[in-house]
């Protein structure tokens, strides 16, 4: 029995990976595949929601009564979120945006031999940063409680902190209302069908695991999160 706690709820949902191009072939990218973005998009659906999907570069079918909006950069991305942000009532940022892009963008494809005078040499890439999605919703959100903004983590742990140290610090300094987190590595999570995720609320000491489940089923655990975070509020 899927619960309606999300009815009436607008959602939107920012899903897949950016690609930052470097000429009409080739782009900087990461292994994002979507997956858990599609999958929160559909059980949000079967709860209820009113669901806008933000899709970068996602080879997925889309779910059912979704509304989808395609982009391939960070800029892009940012565009379609921060322009909606306002008119709903949820916005989970799930999508592996690029923290940097090329500097420049070659109009024609940069040749192996791009220097006349050394025929072996490699071009130098210069990056720039990406803006922060995120935490630009959450600074023009300002002091308001609407929408409740959630955010990903992928954590690997290091030397410095575990997994839910360095979440909870990120959470803090993202200022968004939840934060889920799964631990990555070579093998895990990315372009899975299973997960295992940690859901912290800012504010409170409560962790909420889920998994290891489907991303079906770590998404209705996510949307519980959220449907009790909106009923507080
Ligand atoms: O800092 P980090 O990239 O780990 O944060 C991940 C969270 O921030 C995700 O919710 C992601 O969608 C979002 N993000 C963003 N803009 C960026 C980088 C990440 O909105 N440039």
């Amino acid at each position: 029995q899927v619960p309606a706690d999300l009815a009436g709820r607008r959602v939107l949902i920012s899903t897949g990976g950016t690609r930052e191009p470097l000429d009409p072939v080739r782009y900087l990218g990461n292994r994002s595949s979507g997956k858990q973005g599609v999958a929160l998009a559909e059980t949000a659906v079967a709860r209820g929601a009113h669901v806008t999907l933000v899709a970068a570069n996602v080879d997925l079918p889309m779910p059912e009564g979704v509304d989808v909006v395609r982009v391939g950069t960070a800029r892009e991305l940012q565009q379609e979120i921060t322009s909606r942000t306002a008119e709903h009532d949820v916005v989970v940022m799930v999508a592996a945006v690029a923290d940097f892009r090329p500097a420049e963008y070659a109009d024609s494809k940069i040749k192996k031999t791009h220097d006349p005078g050394d025929p072996d040499a490699a071009p130098t890439i210069t990056l720039v940063r990406n803006p922060d999605i995120l935490a630009g919703i959450v600074a023009d959100r300002g002091a308001a409680t609407t929408p409740l903004i959630v955010g990903f983590a992928a954590e690997t742990g290091d030397a410095t902190g575990s997994v839910l140290d360095l979440a909870r610090a990120k959470l803090a300094r993202k200022g968004c209302d939840l934060l889920v987190v799964n631990e990555v590595g070579v093998d895990k999570t990315f372009g899975l069908d299973e997960t295992s995720v940690h859901v912290l609320t800012r504010g409170s000491e409560a962790v909420t695991d889920l998994g290891p489940a489907s991303k079906s089923e770590v998404s209705h655990g996510i949307w519980d999160v959220v449907a009790r975070s909106l009923t507080v509020d």
